[in-house]
């Protein structure tokens, strides 16, 4: 169904829950322009309908224009995922001229300094807000894209409001998944159960009121869930991941799951890597779940949850999502809400180099 290509990781903002490896891949690392026209081509080959271009910041990439019009060429639907801080009117206009479908933007927040501070880029804002202007000018479909958490989801009326100002068809309110980055910023980030039950009201009764004028995509978080998301769709059944330097991925924080070989594509192909390879294999369809997930009427409903969450949570990635009431880990997501703090912890911002060290903490819901 669709194909992200994270073009790079290089990014001038720093959120502190990005969804790149805390292990991030230099600009040397990346495959070239004509690698990644070569995937284009084996993605339309696939059947594959649409391409992300997404990072790290995709408009860092000197060739996106390039990239852009192959895909275009191809009968691709393209998307741009984009922060919008590198971008300006003439650089839109080379996109839209390249065949570019569809835009999504993303705002940190809708209150300036907190905007900011969030992103990690002073400046930051003004420029995504004259984007989005220039995005609707050129006569493009505009996304706006808003992760929200405890530090700002008591802004989500103002938020979509935003979006109706914008412009936008369609308005994407994420919470925050619990991986790589924003794991490591888990308290600075989780919402309080009342906050989150205030956002819900909000989002139900918008998408009552704008029926007809924006879409409103409201992805809720797994913590205060009973059931977990059928994440991407399931391991390896609608989507794939290209990292910058070549690695096929069943999600965007696969890297951060030990025990596996990714098949690279910048010296294999798309078509092996998702048939063949073992990593796109060890979880696809039901046949890995353990118990409960193996005799549940719902397996094939959500696949079992998020993998990486797995992980992230009981080290074991083979193991029932814990967001799920019937999975033996479920304690571990309640007591993470039970340990949520009222002080606000700082970010720990998305950098390079090495992963800052954090204090282990005591195991939970053993
Ligand atoms: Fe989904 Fe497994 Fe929970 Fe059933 S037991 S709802 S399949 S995660
Ligand atoms: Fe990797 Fe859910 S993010 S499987």
């Amino acid at each position: 169904m669709g194909l992200l290509m994270e073009l790079t990781h290089r990014c001038p903002l720093r959120c502190p829950y990005c969804s790149n490896p805390v292990a991030l891949q230099r600009a040397g690392e990346e495959m070239d322009t004509d690698t990644w026209k070569r995937l284009l081509g084996e993605a339309a080959a696939l059947g594959i309908l649409q391409v992300h271009f997404s990072g790290g910041e995709p408009t860092a990439r000197k060739d996106l224009p390039d990239l852009v019009r192959h895909a275009a060429t191809l009968g691709l639907y393209t998307n741009l995922i984009t922060s919008g801080v590198l971008l300006d009117a003439a650089s839109l206009a080379v996109l839209a001229d390249a065949g570019l479908d569809h835009v999504q933007l993303s705002f940190q927040d809708v209150e300036v300094e907190s905007a900011e501070r969030i992103g990690g880029m002073p400046g930051a804002q003004a420029r995504k807000l004259a984007v989005a202007g220039m995005v609707t000018a050129a006569g493009l479909p505009l996304t706006l894209n808003f992760v929200v958490h405890r530090q700002n989801l008591d802004r989500l009326p103002q938020m979509i409001a935003l979006g109706l100002e914008l412009g936008a068809g369609r308005i994407e309110v994420a919470h925050v998944q619990y991986y790589g980055w924003s794991l490591m910023n888990r308290d600075a980030l989780l919402p309080s159960r009342s906050q989150l039950d205030q956002a819900t009201a909000v989002v139900e009764a918008a998408r009552v009121r704008l029926k007809g004028r924006m879409v409103i995509d409201y992805v809720p978080p797994d913590y205060y869930a009973a059931r977990p998301k059928a994440c991407m769709g399931g391991w390896a059944r609608r989507f794939m991941n290209i990292s910058p330097a070549g690695l096929a991925l069943p999600c965007h924080a696969a890297e951060t799951l030990p025990g596996f070989d990714w098949p690279s594509v910048a010296t294999g192909s798309l078509a092996a890597a998702w048939y063949e390879s073992e990593a796109f294999n060890r979880y696809r369809g039901t046949a890995w779940m353990p118990e409960p997930c193996q005799g549940c009427d719902r397996k094939e409903i959500d696949w079992g949850g998020c993998r990486c969450q797995a992980f992230a949570l009981t080290g074991d990635a083979g193991r029932t999502d814990p967001a799920c009431a019937r999975s033996p880990d479920h304690g571990v997501m309640l007591a993470a809400i039970e340990a949520r703090g009222e002080a606000v912890p700082d970010f720990i911002y998305r950098q390079y180099g090495p992963a800052p060290v954090l204090p282990v903490k005591a195991p939970v819901g053993e």
